[in-house]
C-alpha cells in the first residue's frame, strides 16, 4: 500500500516532504488517521534511524524554520510556517526492567524494531518518506478494518499499564473493540495500574477528559475494573457533558481536564499524588464537600442577596458544581447575572460622603451591596442616597 498521495493533500505537511534532509517515516495516531480516512489532526511525528536532533535541524534550515530538542530520548521539533511543527524522534527499542516504570531506551537498528516497542497494531504502522509506503508489520491495516485494538505481545500492558487507559480511549473515540484475548491480558494487568506514578495517572485521565466523550471512555474502564484499582469512583453518568455544558452557557471557560476532575469521587490526598496542583485539588475537593451545603443554603434563601452569601461562602468550583449535580433554578440568577453586580461607590465615594477609614466602611458598603443585589438600587443615585442614610445612622 502507498500513501504518496494522501501525503502530497496535506497541505501543511507537504513542504517538509519537500525539505527532507534523507529517509524518514511517518509514524503514531496520524498513520493511523490517515489509513481510517479521518482527517489528521496537525500532530504530525516522524521517526528517523539515526540522529534525530540532527535531522530536525538540517530540516529546519531548509523549511527556514527552527528547532526546539527535548530532554527525552533523540527527540526535537521543527516548527516552521504559522504554528506548524512536526516531531521528530530517534527511531528506538524499549526495555522494561520494572513494569509500570519509565522504560530503559536504546537507538533501532530499524523501522521495524521501533515498531514493536508500541502499544497496539493500530499504532504500530509507519509511512515511508517520501515515497509513501507503508510499512505494516503487524497487521495494523487488517485491525483498522476489523475495528480492532490489539496489543503486540502479551507483556505489553504489564510492561505499560498506562496502555489500558489508551485502549479505552481509542475504543471510545474510533469505535473500536479490543480483541477478546487483549480484553483479558488488560484484564490481568488492571491491578497494575495502582503501581503507577500519579503523574502518569493524570496524564492518561486528562487524555480521556479532552475526548468528545470522555464518559464512555471512564465508562469502560470502569467495566474493566480501573476505578477500583485506583481507589477513585468515577460518575455519575451525565456529569461531565453537564459541567461541558454550564461551563459554555456560562463562558466559565475551565479546561475540559478540570471539569473532568470535577467528575471523579477521590479520597483525600489523592489529587496530591496526581500532582494535580494545590489550587485546584482544593477547590475540587471543596466543590464535593461542599455541594450538599450549598444546595440546601439556596434552596433556604429568601433574597438574590442571600443566594450570593451563600456561594460565596464556598470555593470556586462549588457553585458550578453544585448546578452540574443538583436540578437547582435558584442557582441560576447567580450564573446569570448575580455575579456581574458591583456597585457603582467605592470606599472613596463614602470618604466625600465623610465618612472616614473605619471597619464602618466596608459594613456600608456590604449593606449597599446587598440592596443593590436585591434590587433596590438601580443607579448611582440610589447608591449615594442610600450610602448618606446609612452614614447618618
Ligand atoms: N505509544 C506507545 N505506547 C504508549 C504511548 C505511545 O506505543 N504508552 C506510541 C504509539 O505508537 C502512538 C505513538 O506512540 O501512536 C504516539 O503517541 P500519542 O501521541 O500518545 O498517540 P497518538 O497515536 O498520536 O494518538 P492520539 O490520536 O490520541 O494523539
Amino acid at each position: 500500500m502507498n500513501l504518496g498521495r494522501e501525503l502530497v493533500g496535506l497541505e501543511r505537511f507537504e513542504p517538509v516532504l519537500d525539505a527532507l534532509p534523507g529517509p524518514a517515516y511517518l509514524v503514531g495516531g496520524t498513520v493511523r488517521d490517515l489509513l481510517l480516512g479521518t482527517p489528521p489532526r496537525f500532530d504530525f511525528d516522524l521517526a528517523v534511524v539515526g540522529d534525530a536532533p540532527a535531522f530536525a535541524e538540517e530540516l529546519a534550515r531548509r523549511l527556514t524554520g527552527r528547532t526546539t530538542t527535548h530532554g527525552r530520548f533523540g527527540t526535537a521539533t521543527v516548527h516552521y510556517a504559522d504554528g506548524a511543527h512536526v516531531d521528530v524522534a530517534t527511531a528506538r527499542t524499549e526495555t522494561y526492567s520494572a513494569g509500570g516504570a519509565l522504560p530503559d531506551v536504546a537507538p533501532a537498528t530499524s523501522i521495524e524494531e521501533d515498531l514493536a516497542r508500541r502499544d497496539f497494531t493500530v499504532n504500530a504502522i509507519a509511512v515511508s518518506l517520501p515515497d509513501g509506503d507503508v510499512v505494516d508489520p503487524h497487521q495494523g491495516i487488517e485491525h483498522l478494518r476489523d475495528r480492532l485494538v490489539r496489543v503486540l505481545h502479551e507483556r505489553s500492558f504489564v510492561d505499560d499499564p498506562t496502555r489500558i487507559f489508551r485502549a479505552a480511549r481509542y475504543e471510545t473515540r474510533l469505535g473500536f473493540r479490543m480483541d477478546p484475548k487483549t480484553e483479558t491480558l488488560a484484564l490481568i494487568s488492571v491491578p497494575d495500574v495502582a503501581r503507577l506514578s500519579g503523574a502518569r495517572v493524570r496524564e492518561e485521565l486528562y487524555a480521556i477528559f479532552g475526548e468528545a466523550d470522555p464518559e464512555a471512555a471512564l465508562a469502560r474502564l470502569r467495566a474493566l475494573g480501573v476505578d477500583d484499582a485506583l481507589g477513585v469512583e468515577f460518575g455519575p453518568p451525565g456529569l461531565q457533558p453537564r459541567l461541558r455544558e454550564l461551563s459554555a452557557r456560562y463562558r466559565l471557560s475551565e479546561p475540559l481536564w478540570h471539569l473532568g476532575l470535577l467528575s471523579i469521587r477521590a479520597p483525600a490526598g489523592r489529587l496530591d499524588e496526581w500532582k494535580v496542583s494545590r489550587r485546584i485539588a482544593e477547590s475540587v475537593e471543596a466543590a464535593h464537600r461542599e455541594e450538599p451545603l450549598l444546595r440546601e443554603r439556596v434552596t433556604a434563601a429568601r433574597t438574590p442577596a442571600d443566594v450570593v452569601r451563600a456561594v460565596e461562602e464556598t470555593g470556586p468550583d462549588t457553585p458550578l458544581y453544585t448546578l452540574a449535580v443538583a436540578d437547582l433554578p435558584a442557582l441560576e440568577p447567580y450564573f446569570d447575572r448575580l455575579r456581574d453586580v458591583r456597585l457603582e461607590l467605592d470606599g472613596d465615594d463614602l470618604a466625600a460622603l465623610g465618612l472616614g477609614e473605619s471597619p464602618r466602611v466596608g459594613e456600608v458598603l456590604e449593606e449597599l451591596r446587598r440592596r443593590k443585589l436585591n434590587g433596590e438600587l438601580t443607579s448611582r443615585a440610589d447608591e449615594l442616597a442610600a450610602a448618606r442614610e446609612l452614614i447618618a445612622e
